[in-house]
């Protein structure tokens, strides 16, 4: 199986980037950061202190998470019902940082991830997949880009599903998640030594997917990997 793992801070662009590289090669995306969000928004739902790590995973066993693709484009579904938009609250991303930090969740977490990559193409993003979930990916990306570029970023994708957010805000919570996600003592969000850093601070969309499809192609080939444009 191939794999392209994109890692890197919130906000910098990895999802929009490894939908479309996903496309371009005819892989699946898998957004890992969703799983974290789906499990910080049950806690949430139960009323569980996400800042407790016992009481966190003490309530695992009864979350079941599945992600299905419609038209390519990822669902996650909670315990049976679709939460794919719930999740993209800016409360649940905060709620997704912080239950992330603890190790009883990226273990719960860690077969879902490889189970995935296992049986398909993957083109996966997240904070740890070059590190941890996937050492063996043919392809590593870390994107990184100004705090300020990201914020900007974070406020548009929000503006657009219509959860309006003062810019401020949304920068204080990015340097926020940023200190917590690089610190944390499991699976740190640090670049993979073999990863290849890709800063697309001031760069147009297309001009980052070039760089990254440059990069992609070379490693991949020597995979042996033909390129097949994917059907639309
Ligand atoms: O990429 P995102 O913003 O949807 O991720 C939500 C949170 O989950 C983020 O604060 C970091 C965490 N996360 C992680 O620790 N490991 C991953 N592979 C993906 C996300």
């Amino acid at each position: 199986m191939f794999a392209v793992a994109i890692d890197g801070p919130s906000g910098a662009g990895k999802s929009t980037l490894a939908r479309r590289l996903a496309k371009e090669l005819g892989f699946i995306y898998v957004d890992t950061g969703a799983l974290y969000r789906a499990i910080g928004l049950y806690m949430t739902k139960q009323g569980v202190d996400c800042a407790n790590a016992e009481a966190v995973a003490a309530s695992l066993p009864a979350v079941h998470l599945s992600l299905t693709y419609e038209q390519g484009v990822q669902q996650v579904f909670l315990n049976g019902v679709n939460v794919s938009k719930e999740i993209r609250q800016p409360a649940i991303s905060m709620v997704a940082s912080v239950v992330s930090a603890i190790p009883a969740v990226r273990a719960f977490l860690f077969e879902t991830q490889r189970g995935i990559a296992a049986t398909h193409h993957v083109v996966m993003d997240g904070r740890d997949i070059g590190t941890v979930i996937l050492p063996q990916a043919q392809v590593k990306i870390f994107l990184i880009s100004s705090v300020e570029d990201r914020a900007l970023r974070r406020c548009q994708e929000l503006a657009e599903k219509g959860m309006e957010t003062p810019y401020e805000k949304v920068l204080a919570d990015i340097i926020e998640r940023d200190r917590r996600d690089a610190t944390r003592k499991t699976a740190p969000a640090v670049a993979a030594k073999d990863a290849v850093r890709l800063d697309n601070s001031g760069l147009a969309f297309e001009e980052t997917l070039a760089r990254a499809m440059a990069i992609v192609s070379e490693k991949l080939s020597a995979f042996g990997w033909q390129p097949t444009k994917a059907a639309d």
